[in-house]
């Protein structure tokens, strides 16, 4: 039997343990330290966009401490609404709740599966109409690294003057006209975790609109410790800040994050066109040429009365040929945990739950393995 193929496992540089010996070397083995340092830098450096001032971030324990510092930077109180997309891990919306705020899901459209301008503007006026108040921020998310339609999400935030806070856990080396998802909102938060595009073991980061956020969001990732000779606290704080010795397995992986993200689109293309003549499964791709996915992790969509089987079938049976794959997001808004919120939904993300398959997509995915698995799709 053939090694099993997972989804997307981590992979190494070589050059991670060298950052971590220094670590020890110098007995730097806190939450602190020059690869924390170090690992902001390569993230600030990747992010820079031409033309635009390069944006502070702050290398945090994980991309849902991100975000959860997102909503507080933003203000998000009890008594708040948040609206956040609908398709996505659990992980974009319980900050919402930590916080004492009620999210607010919104569906997505069909050509990214991102959040759906249209219905965020229903959404917006509905709520409205219905509270009396604004939702105090958006949260859109680029699902599997693909982009958003970001530049109309962030015209009807801007119309109605909220915030947005983008979920780019998934889309690190993603772009949007050229310039990286996470740059566009008021904050972008990113993950580490795993299974993502980089990692170190478990992480996140916080991209910051200016050097003062940043010096807030870390005051607030270590306790909110105000600047005494003792401790001294006026506010509540959280230890959401990245140990150096993951920060060195990170500065390791920003070595390779450009050919990690070359990786997974090149999946892709084999994917699109292995796969071009099976009836009933489609490769989803980007619906714009100025929207550059990383691919994180493929996915297809199967039809099951062309292709003769479901998605969770066709998983099940390549599960028996020992190659994982998965079902597409749960939406938030089909969740118990989440029965209470307000939704605004219009069957895409449900029809995509049913429907779809994240396919293997890492670094240790060879072209021989993609072979493999298209084969195993094939046959049926
Ligand atoms: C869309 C999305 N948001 C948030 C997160 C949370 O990131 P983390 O696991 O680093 O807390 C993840 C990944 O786990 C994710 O896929």
């Amino acid at each position: 039997m053939r090694n099993r193929i997972y989804l997307c496992l981590a992979h190494m540089s070589g050059k991670e343990q060298q950052f971590i010996q220094e670590a020890f070397d110098t007995n730097w083995v806190v939450p602190l330290g020059p690869n924390v340092n170090g690992f902001e830098a390569d993230l600030e450096a990747f992010f820079a966009a031409e033309g635009l001032d390069a944006k502070p971030i702050v290398a945090l324990s994980a991309g849902t401490a991100a975000l959860h510092l997102g909503l507080i930077m933003l203000g998000v109180k009890a008594g708040d609404e948040v609206i956040c997309q609908s398709f996505t891990f659990s992980a974009s919306a319980n900050p919402i709740v930590y916080q004492g705020a009620t999210p607010v899901f919104v569906d997505s459209e069909p050509g990214t599966w991102n959040m759906d301008p249209q219905l965020l503007e229903q959404a917006i006026q509905d709520r409205m109409a219905k509270t009396g108040k604004k939702p105090k921020v958006i949260i859109p998310v680029y699902l599997y690294g693909m982009p958003a339609y970001i530049d109309e999400i962030m015209a009807v935030a801007q119309k109605y003057d909220i915030p947005v806070l983008e979920d780019a856990a998934e889309a690190l080396g993603s772009e949007y006209k050229g310039r990286k998802c996470g740059t566009f909102g008021a904050f972008g938060a990113l993950s580490f975790n795993g299974n993502k595009m980089i990692t170190t073991s478990g992480g996140g980061a916080l991209i910051c609109p200016d050097a003062q956020a940043k010096q807030r969001v870390t005051f607030f990732a270590t306790q909110a410790r105000e600047p005494y000779p003792y401790y001294h606290h006026e506010q509540i704080g959280y230890n959401y800040r990245l140990s150096n010795i993951c920060a060195g397995i990170g500065r390791g992986q920003m070595t390779v994050v450009s050919e990690h993200v070359e990786h997974h689109r090149r999946v892709k293309e084999l994917y699109k066109q292995l796969l071009a003549d099976v009836l009933g499964i489609t490769v989803h791709e980007a619906p714009e040429a100025y929207m550059e996915s990383n691919y994180w992790l493929n996915t297809i969509v199967v039809e099951p009365a062309q292709y003769g089987m479901t998605a969770d079938e066709l998983r099940i049976k390549l599960d028996a040929k020992n190659i994982e794959s998965r079902l597409l997001w749960k939406p938030m808004h089909l969740q118990p945990v989440f029965a209470q919120a307000p939704s605004y939904v219009n069957g895409v993300s449900e029809n995509l739950f049913n429907k779809g398959l994240c396919l293997p997509s890492g670094p240790c995915v060879s072209e021989e393995d993609v072979r493999y698995i298209c084969e195993a799709i094939k046959g049926k």
